[in-house]
């Protein structure tokens, strides 16, 4: 039996647009008008129905798996739906969430924003303008403010990494800037931003847990031997990985971020890390792709001969990497959260699973994580992505992460073999040699 500790928690992540539907006052929903953007011509429209109310069928499923915590964002777009005017509708029914996690004894993580904005917001260049800095700062305020009495764990923004290279230096998401120099500023001013939220955020809550949620793409050479597969490798890690956590940790906006200037006051913000991390990608050098620093990335070989061949932003499983990331980031001396792990079911479509490559999944990297705490790195929480399948952004309800399968239709939940896996780990706080032996 590999145990963890009594308080750890265990939980799954989501995300407001993802699952909310009806959220038609931002720049998604915008987006996913123009046909052929979406996989399918899926639509956000519906979701999990949040929105309607399921969230509170979600969260007894979420209970019935013995969760002790939930990883979920609250949407801008609603709270603050014109600049400067906030919603008290809308903040009553995420007071109703909070409140309902909390009476099944989940702790809620609340993320402020989870890469959808307020259609104002974009409509003034979005992260792009100097002033979202202030916006960024009272938007927090009002939420602490608002939510506080609820929660004191929190994520100011998920994934800003993600965010610069699929929304600005690509086209995969909204805005489809198609710009290196663009995803490059927007990525400072998130950093700035996301300091500024820090301190607003305590200037409220004393007792307050904060942290930004970097999704760690773990980048290898294709092939090992090539230089130029090192040296495109090399700067691809720099800006999706290194230039982000350098910033984080010093207090000092790096190249080509800044030229050193300080954040701040120059500490750390953050008060505990937060990773999500999923796969390890194959990078080979590509002399046409100057725009993204020379780094193509292969598609997985696991996917070879299924549906999901084609997908290159998923990489090769690697439970390794999360051990090494883990020991690497010990020396701060801070707690780490998993703040999103997970994988998508590779059975048919739109079937249910017929094979379930969710499980060990699961299980291989939660065995990556107790290795590491065994010598001693504090992890103290992990989150799956996600409880029910959900709205994948471009990729629409194609891929389902779900630990429950929906049909989007009928609104419909089914239990996925990984949900049980899940829970026997939680209820017993480790993983059995039973389980070991089945999937490790
Ligand atoms: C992460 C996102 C999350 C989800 C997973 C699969 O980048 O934070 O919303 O889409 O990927």
């Amino acid at each position: 039996m590999l145990s963890f500790p009594q308080n750890f928690l265990w939980g799954a992540a989501t995300a407001a647009h993802q699952v909310e539907g009806q959220n038609f006052n931002n720049e998604w929903w915008d987006w996913e008008q123009t046909p052929g953007r979406i996989k399918h011509g899926h639509s956000a429209r519906v979701a999990c129905d949040w929105w309607g109310g399921r969230w509170q069928d979600d969260f007894d499923l979420a209970q019935s798996l013995g969760h002790n915590a939930h990883r979920m964002s609250v949407e801008w777009s609603r709270l603050e739906p014109k600049q400067g005017e906030w919603d008290e509708d809308a903040a009553q029914t995420y007071r109703a969430k909070l409140k309902g996690l909390r009476e099944r004894g989940m702790t809620p993580l609340v993320t402020l924003v989870h890469f959808t904005h307020p259609r104002w917001f974009m409509e003034q260049g979005g992260w792009l303008n100097k002033a979202s800095l202030a916006w960024m700062e009272r938007y927090t305020t009002r939420v602490v403010e608002a939510f506080g009495d609820l929660c004191n764990f929190w994520i100011t923004l998920n994934e800003p990494n993600v965010y610069m290279v699929l929304s600005y230096v690509w086209n995969a998401r909204p805005p489809g800037a198609g710009s290196l120099p663009q995803g490059l500023r927007v990525a400072r001013n998130m950093l700035f931003a996301h300091y500024r939220a820090y301190e607003a955020i305590h200037r409220v809550q004393k007792d307050a847990q904060v942290s930004l949620a970097h999704q760690w793409r773990t980048l290898a050479p294709a092939n090992p031997r090539s230089s130029l597969d090192r040296f495109a490798t090399w700067q691809g890690n720099y800006v999706a990985n290194e230039m982000f956590v350098r910033a984080l940790t010093t207090g000092k906006m790096p190249f080509p971020l800044g030229r050193g200037e300080t954040i701040g006051d120059g500490k750390m913000p953050l008060d505990y890390f937060a990773f999500n991390y999923y796969f390890v990608s194959h990078v080979t050098f590509d002399v046409s792709r100057p725009g993204s620093v020379f780094a193509r990335l292969l598609p997985p070989t696991w996917l070879k001969g299924t549906s999901f061949e084609e997908l290159t932003d998923v990489g090769d499983l690697a439970p390794n990497a999360l051990y090494e990331l883990l020991k690497r980031f010990a020396r701060w001396n801070l707690p780490i959260y998993i703040t999103e792990n997970g994988t998508f079911d590779i059975g048919n479509d739109n079937q249910l699973p017929s094979i379930d490559n969710q499980s060990s999944y699961l299980v291989t990297h939660l065995r990556a994580i107790q290795r590491a705490r065994q010598e001693g790195v504090q992890v103290n929480g992990y989150f799956w992505w996600t409880l029910v399948d959900n709205f994948e952004w471009d990729a629409g309800y194609w891929l389902k992460f779900g630990l429950y399968h929906l049909d989007v239709e009928s609104q419909t939940r089914t239990k996925r073999p990984v949900a049980d896996t899940y829970a026997n780990i939680i209820r017993g706080n480790g993983i059995t040699d039973a389980l070991l032996a089945k999937y490790a």
